[in-house]
């Protein structure tokens, strides 16, 4: 008996001693990559920055994941926001522009929603400050959803079932407060809720050197020693600032349709690369269908680099490197 519990004891700390060896073995030891440029990036955390205005609540979060579920705010009543951006699609579409109301396809590319919350701006061009800001302009947009506010508001103080579940959201009498500003922060509070986290980049960042492919590796120091993270920064990659470039076949004039600037003319805020392997196809006219074009185009038109085969792979290989959870949700049973 006590041989045993002594071989026990014994066991537990060799294992014990092995196991801290380890440890520091993989924080200690380099792979050639990791004291130089891990310090050049960002984990992405699980939870974005939460607004002193929209406390972040459960029970917002599952209201606004029925509103955003919810095609009875459309026109046609069948287009709700994850018509656009469909969590089995990376909370994309995969089309190149966003087919809307009656069919109506639209001048622009459908970002993801996932990990939106750490955006300082929303659209391509900025003309929303944040998520709440953001919400309401699909519902009214004729290509979009196609449903004034009024009618909007009048439809779901038409359920019970939202009465509920904005009472539980916001207090007191929960028809009154059924109103847009409510809506918006319901919105915005669940898709605070869409992150990524945990992707073998963020794991090879925190220390695990074996998260990563030794191409990965050598896409991750190109990517950084050629300067893309001067604007794919921070821990989504995107600086949420505005860049002129004229992608592929695109017209659009981007920011300056908000300042109305000489300068912003066919500039586009920087999309996030976080799961970029799964958002295709690119761009703010989703006109580049492959990563690997994508990063020749950025190369070239930010860069000035002209990048051979075997370097846009690399860089390719450590993109999908960037693809995190996905968020587990329980699609909602709408009244
Ligand atoms: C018809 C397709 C469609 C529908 C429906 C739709 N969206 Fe979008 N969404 C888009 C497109 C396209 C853009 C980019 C538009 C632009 O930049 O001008 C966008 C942009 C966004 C962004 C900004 C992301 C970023 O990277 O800047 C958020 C957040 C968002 N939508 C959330 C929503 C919410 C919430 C709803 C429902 C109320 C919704 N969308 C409904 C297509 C759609
Ligand atoms: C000067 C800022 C800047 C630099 C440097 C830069 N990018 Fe970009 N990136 C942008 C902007 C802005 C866009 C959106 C352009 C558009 O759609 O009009 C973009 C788009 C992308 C996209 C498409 C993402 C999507 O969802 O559509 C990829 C991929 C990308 N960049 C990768 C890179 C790589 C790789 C590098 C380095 C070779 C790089 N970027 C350098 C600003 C930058």
């Amino acid at each position: 008996m006590r041989l045993i519990r002594h071989f026990k004891y014994a066991t537990s700390s060799i294992l014990g001693v092995v196991g801290l060896l380890t440890l520091s073995g993989n924080l200690l030891a380099d792979d050639g990559y990791h004291a130089q440029y891990a310090n050049r990036f960002e984990v992405l955390p699980a939870i974005s920055p939460i607004p002193a205005n929209n406390s972040l609540t459960e029970s917002k979060i599952e209201l606004g994941k029925m509103l955003f579920f919810e095609p009875r705010i459309s026109g046609s009543g069948v287009i709700s926001c994850a018509t656009c951006h469909n969590p089995a699609l990376g909370w994309t579409d995969r089309i190149p522009r966003a087919t809307g109301h009656a069919a109506q396809v639209g001048e622009r590319n459908t970002p993801t929603v996932l990990n939106s919350g750490f955006f300082a701006a929303q659209f391509w061009d900025g003309r929303a400050a944040d998520l709440e800001a953001q919400a309401l302009g699909p519902i009214e947009a004729d290509i979009e959803m196609n449903m004034s506010l009024d009618d909007a508001i009048t439809r779901l103080k038409g359920f019970k079932e939202y009465q509920d579940a904005f009472a539980r959201a916001y207090g007191g009498d929960g028809e009154k407060q059924i109103t847009p500003n409510n809506v918006a922060h319901a919105m915005a509070s669940f898709q605070r809720t869409l992150n990524t986290p945990n992707s073998p980049f963020d794991r090879y960042l925190q220390g695990d050197l074996a998260a990563l492919t030794d191409q990965q590796k050598r896409g991750m120091a190109l990517f950084a020693d050629s300067g893309c993270n001067a604007c794919h920064s921070g821990p989504a990659m995107t600086d949420s600032y505005f860049h002129v470039i004229k992608v592929p076949g695109s017209t659009d004039l981007g920011r300056f349709l908000v300042t109305k600037n000489e300068a912003d003319k066919h500039a586009f805020k920087t999309p996030t690369l976080r799961n970029v392997a799964v958002t295709y196809p690119y761009f703010n006219n989703g006109g580049t269908a492959t990563l690997e074009e994508a990063v020749q185009v950025m190369g070239k038109e930010m860069l000035g680099r002209e990048y051979k085969k075997n370097q846009v792979a690399d860089i390719v290989a450590f993109l999908h490197s960037l693809t995190g959870e996905m968020p587990h949700i329980e699609i909602p049973a709408l009244p």
